[in-house]
């Protein structure tokens, strides 16, 4: 039997698919899975006279691949990687490549890349986004590991992922675990613009009265426009569908607890410990732990009120401010990911290139917008942006659409209806931009009370007072 170009571990949903996909691209697979009957059921299934090759044992699937190997893990992040590694390694070679797919803990995967070179092991991160979808027909991937082994993978990744029309949505992200930090801080940005949806959602629901039909429809439409992305046009599919059973839409019938599974949580996390505010994803994940505590919120329903005086109904005008905020807050929330890239780069020498990042993020992956073209050409005039607001292009759009901020969030708060993700994304602006902020008087309160010190504007040096 001729050798699988690649094999693929973890055969879940996108793992099924990414070996679909590897082997429509020409490249032969072998297959293994933790439960055998997952096997069987793909390579009987849609796998059936395909160049899917079975294996129901470690020793076998690694014996059946060409040298040096690659191998894809698709199991799920956390113990089960560490676990399915132990397996693999008395098997491997030195030379040998092994991918984590997965959307694991980028320390994680700083610890794994040293344990699997200490063998002679090339090891990748690999960001992969898109979905189940995305993994059949082509996914958004960002790879990170050693540069001198990404040859060995290059071509299979860059032919099962999408195509923009400048090229793969895959590119070398940087050494270690920077494909999978890059993956992270993607999902912290869709967990901001998700957020927001949610918001314009709500405010439009609840403040414009309009019902899951007539939103949808708007969704739609904005769709057609600068918002285009991925989230708008799902959103718009989303409030269209109609419960079968019941006949009502579905997204009405939805309990309203979001769940997560740490991405988000990890960005804003790392983001505290490199000093980088990003408030706008902050808020969002602040949104689904608020959002999970179901029962408190019935029960304090019941004894906090709102505004007492009732807020006339917002007429139809109002829904062109929401499109013009949400294009604000969008701006807002990728300016805060790509700060929060541009500081782990050089913090973990990742030396990332956020125009290229920009770009792979145009096809495939959950956030892919039209906004990504601006944002790829402002890193491309500019590989060493400070900060997305202060591009020509991207400070007059910010600039232009801040007053439909400011007014969905005055309306918003008027009716008592929480905004967090657009309040925390105009607070960045606001504060971004001043050149004076008001933390003098922290820093006067710290010297008062802790003897903290203190510089002053009008003279160098560093002072203390004894402030009584
Ligand atoms: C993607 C998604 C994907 C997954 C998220 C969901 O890019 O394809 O981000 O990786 O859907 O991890 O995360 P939560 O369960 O935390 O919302």
């Amino acid at each position: 039997m001729e050798p699988s170009t690649i094999g693929l571990i973890g055969l879940a949903v996108m793992g099924e698919n990414l070996v679909l996909n590897m082997e429509h691209h020409g490249f032969s697979v072998s297959v293994y899975n933790r439960t055998a009957q997952r096997t069987r059921e793909l390579v009987e299934g849609p796998g059936r006279g395909k160049k899917i090759h079975p294996t129901f044992d470690v020793r076998d699937f690694v014996a059946s691949l060409a040298r040096p190997r690659r191998i894809f893990l698709m199991v799920q992040a956390g113990a089960a990687v560490d676990e399915v590694l132990a397996q693999l390694r008395p098997h491997l070679s030195p030379g040998d490549v092994v991918m984590d797919g997965g959307n694991s803990y980028f320390k994680d995967t700083d610890r794994r890349s040293k344990e699997m070179a200490a063998a002679g092991l090339a090891y990748f991160g690999v960001g992969v986004s898109g979905g189940e979808a995305g993994a059949l027909n082509g996914p958004c991937i960002m790879p990170g590991g050693p540069r001198e082994a990404y040859g060995l993978i290059e071509p299979i990744l860059t032919a099962i992922a999408a195509q923009v029309p400048d090229g793969p949505c895959c590119t070398y992200i940087g050494p270690g675990s920077a494909g999978h930090y890059v993956k992270m801080v993607h999902n912290g940005c869709e967990y901001a613009v998700m957020q927001l949806i949610a918001e314009a959602y709500d405010l439009l629901r609840t403040a414009c009265g309009l019902n899951a039909r007539e939103l949808s429809d708007i969704f739609a439409r904005w769709n057609e426009g600068e918002l285009q992305s991925y989230l708008i046009e799902i959103t718009a599919k989303v409030l269209a569908y109609v419960d079968p059973d019941s006949r009502q839409p579905l997204v009405d019938l939805i309990l309203d607890q979001a769940g997560q599974k740490g991405t988000g949580k990890w960005t804003s996390q790392d983001a505290l410990d490199l000093g980088v505010p990003i408030p706008a994803i902050d808020a969002a994940v602040s949104a689904r732990n608020i959002s999970a505590l179901k029962a408190e919120r019935v029960a304090a329903a019941e004894i906090l009120s709102g505004p007492t005086e009732g807020a006339a109904p917002l007429g139809r005008d109002f829904v062109e401010v929401v499109r013009a905020a949400l294009y604000g807050g969008m701006i807002l929330a990728y300016a805060q990911a790509l700060a929060l890239l541009r500081a782990a780069s050089h913090e973990y020498g990742y030396d990332l290139n956020l125009s290229e990042i920009s770009r792979i993020w145009k096809g495939g992956c959950i956030i892919r917008a039209k906004l990504l073209d601006s944002i790829q050409a402002a890193f491309r005039r500019s590989p060493d942006l400070v900060n997305l607001l202060v591009d020509a292009g991207m400070s007059e759009a910010i600039n232009r659409h801040q007053s439909a901020l400011r007014q969905l969030i005055q309306e918003a708060i008027s009716r008592g209806i929480a905004v967090p993700a657009f309040s925390a994304a105009l607070a960045y602006f606001d504060s971004y931009r001043r050149e004076r902020l008001p933390v003098n008087l922290i820093q006067a309160q710290r010297d008062f009370f802790g003897a903290h010190t203190y510089q002053r504007i009008d003279r160098p040096g560093t002072f203390h007072t004894e402030w009584e």
